[in-house]
């Protein structure tokens, strides 16, 4: 995950034009292949995929489906480890005949189930390209699927053992079947992969019978408390009892946290860390401060919630031994938990919700992390810390936390230590009796987001003050609302609801999008962020018709972009026998994790 060896200067490629097609499109002088796609072998043995006689057990050795983080993970020469996300499902693209997710059978939910989690696979890569494929003609032994239908995850740190995570199949409090709802994440420098639990809300039914008292503890995260069967449920209910929350009302306590899984190890259990607080948590990427603690920013994404970091008790152990590595891989099992309050600079009367830049040419200012728990401590009053752990929303509130657009991806630069954020939209903002604009979220009803940078003041990433930036309010360029790091905006590739975050190691900012509201196809787009290109954005990739942009990976030798491409053809009304994508085999949509290289073997930047 460090950076080095690359040779990524000023990016070179043309941007492509924005378009609706039903293809992967690249820049010239590129091409790009499918890595892997849902239903496709993982675990050795596993059956070819059978649209029609597809069952829990064959998808459980098979590749899941929408892939969101990607992680490639580099363990011998031109051989590594994919790690993958698989978010959730789209079950009227995956069973024909769909009609309602009532109609499905508990044979088909369980298939869902297993559909969701995360995938290790071996890659390899081709010849002395930049292109990857699965590992052929060895004996693959990492190769391994997690799943929400029956893998068993450990919790670590200050909530083992409380009240709010017993349920009758874990008395204790130590023990979680599944991971639900997986969306960003990130690589450790100890070789792990981080996944955040994002909206676990809609797998739970019967809200509306827990204890009064629990009643605003579950609303806060989303789950109705009014209806048995909410709107969006998923009703996996009729497959596990547990899903249900009238007879098991802590099982949802039990979801919302930072996953850790050893790819390295397929015998060690994947662990959810409490000690990183729990909410819509879309992801974690971590920094080693200069003191050797590890730092790591998370969001939560939904409409007006928190920017949160963590920072370990413990400090890094340098070095691959076994020793190292056994510190290391506790090193996220206890720590400090923050929640950001930020402030412009700028008067509020300059901050009118249109997007216009305010007198001082920037929309920036200060901010602060408030400490709300250290190990066993909370310093948020009227709440223990492993309420503040569980709860962390309302700690937030209680804080008077900074009410963000949506924070998606948020990742440090390893090349200067500063935090990118994507706040991928609020279309609340400022409406009706919703939160106004400030300086960090400054346009009412935001369709388009924008990109949120932190400097940690005196570059510690375990301080408790930074100033900020928005160095891209998205958009159309054209437009005046939008702003491009004081660049020629003539020049620039319109990008709307920036989603995920990552960088080359030259520390160019890639970024993906989910939901482009200017009404063309998802992408991934690149821009230098340091000296006089910053902000000189170019759309690299697009994917095909009504999927999201994910991952995105770029090797560290900058030779292989990988994306994640998530729900194709999520389009209303669309089926199996009616898809409204094609990609990427010619018949029914399938979401799949593609790698884009230079045909000419360079690195992407040179
Ligand atoms: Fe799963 Fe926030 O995107
Ligand atoms: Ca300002
Ligand atoms: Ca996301
Ligand atoms: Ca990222």
């Amino acid at each position: 995950p460090q950076t080095g060896g690359g040779k990524a200067g000023k990016l070179s490629f043309k941007a492509i034009p924005p378009n609706t097609l039903d293809t992967f499109v690249v820049p010239n002088g590129y091409d790009s292949s499918v890595v892997i796609r849902w239903g496709d072998p993982v675990v050795p043995g596993a059956p070819e995929f059978d649209l029609g006689r597809q069952t829990a057990k064959r998808q459980s050795q098979q590749f899941g489906y929408n892939n969101d983080f990607v992680g490639v993970l580099p363990f011998e020469d031109n051989r590594a480890l994919l790690v993958v996300n698989h978010e959730y499902t789209n079950e009227n693209l995956m069973f024909p005949g769909f009609t309602t997710l009532d109609a499905l059978t508990v044979e088909q939910i369980k298939v869902a189930m297993a559909a969701h989690g995360l995938s290790v696979v071996e890659i390899e890569r081709v010849g002395r390209t930049g292109e990857w494929r699965p590992a052929q003609g060895r004996r693959l032994r990492y190769n391994k699927r997690i799943t929400a239908l029956e893998t068993v995850f450990k919790l670590t740190g200050p909530v083992v053992g409380t009240a709010a995570v017993k349920t009758a199949a874990d008395p204790k409090g130590q023990w979680v079947i599944g991971t639900l709802n997986n969306c960003a994440g990130g690589v450790t420098p100890w070789g792990t992969v981080l996944s955040g639990e994002e909206n676990f809300n809609q797998y739970f039914v019967g809200g509306d019978a827990v204890a009064e008292a629990d009643k605003p503890k579950l609303a806060r995260y989303g789950i109705s408390t009014t209806a048995r069967y909410p709107s969006d449920s998923r009703k996996w209910d009729r497959a596990q009892e547990r899903f249900d929350l009238a007879k098991h009302p802590n099982e949802a306590n039990r979801f919302g946290w930072i996953v850790e899984v050893d790819p390295f190890d397929p015998e060690a259990p994947p662990r959810k860390h409490t000690a990183m607080g729990r909410f819509k948590h879309e992801g974690a990427n971590v920094i080693v401060a200069k003191s050797g603690h590890v730092v790591a920013y998370m969001g939560d994404d939904e409409r007006f919630d928190y920017l949160y970091k963590f920072v370990s008790d413990k400090k890094i152990m340098k070095g691959n031994s076994p020793a190292a590595r056994k510190h290391n891989l506790s090193i996220l099992e206890s720590g400090t938990l923050y929640v950001a309050q930020v402030t412009g600079d700028s008067p509020a009367a300059e901050i009118d919700g249109t997007g216009k830049l305010p007198a001082d040419g920037a929309f920036d200012g200060t901010g602060k992390w408030i400490k709300l728990v250290s190990g066993t401590r909370s310093f948020v009053p009227g709440m223990t810390a492993a309420d503040v752990l569980t709860w962390t929303r309302q700690a937030g509130d209680a804080v008077k936390a900074t009410k963000m657009d949506r924070p998606e991806d948020v990742q440090p630069s390893l090349l200067t230590g500063k935090i990118y954020a994507a706040m991928t939209n609020n279309t609340n903002r400022a409406v009706g009796t919703n939160p106004g604009v400030d300086e960090a979220n400054p346009r009412s009803a935001n369709k388009h987001g924008h990109i949120f940078e932190i400097t940690e003041d005196k570059g510690d990433h375990t301080g408790e003050s930074f100033t900020w930036t928005l160095p891209i309010v998205c958009g159309d360029p054209a437009a005046a609302d939008t702003y491009f790091g004081g660049y020629d905006k003539t020049a620039v590739s319109p990008i709307s609801c920036p989603d995920n975050v990552a960088f080359d190691s030259a520390g160019n900012l890639w970024i993906s999008t989910d939901g482009n509201a200017l009404g063309t196809n998802d992408g991934l787009f690149a821009t230098p962020i340091e000296g006089s290109e910053r902000g000189h954005l170019r759309q690299f990739l697009t994917v095909p018709r009504g999927a999201e942009t994910c991952g995105p990976f770029i090797t560290s030798d900058d030779k292989s972009v990988f994306v994640a491409v998530q729900h194709p053809g999520e389009i209303t009304g669309a089926s199996v026998e009616k898809p409204a994508s094609t990609w990427p085999d010619g018949d029914y949509a399938k979401p799949a994790v593609v790698v884009t290289w230079r045909l000419d073997g360079r690195p992407v930047g040179s």
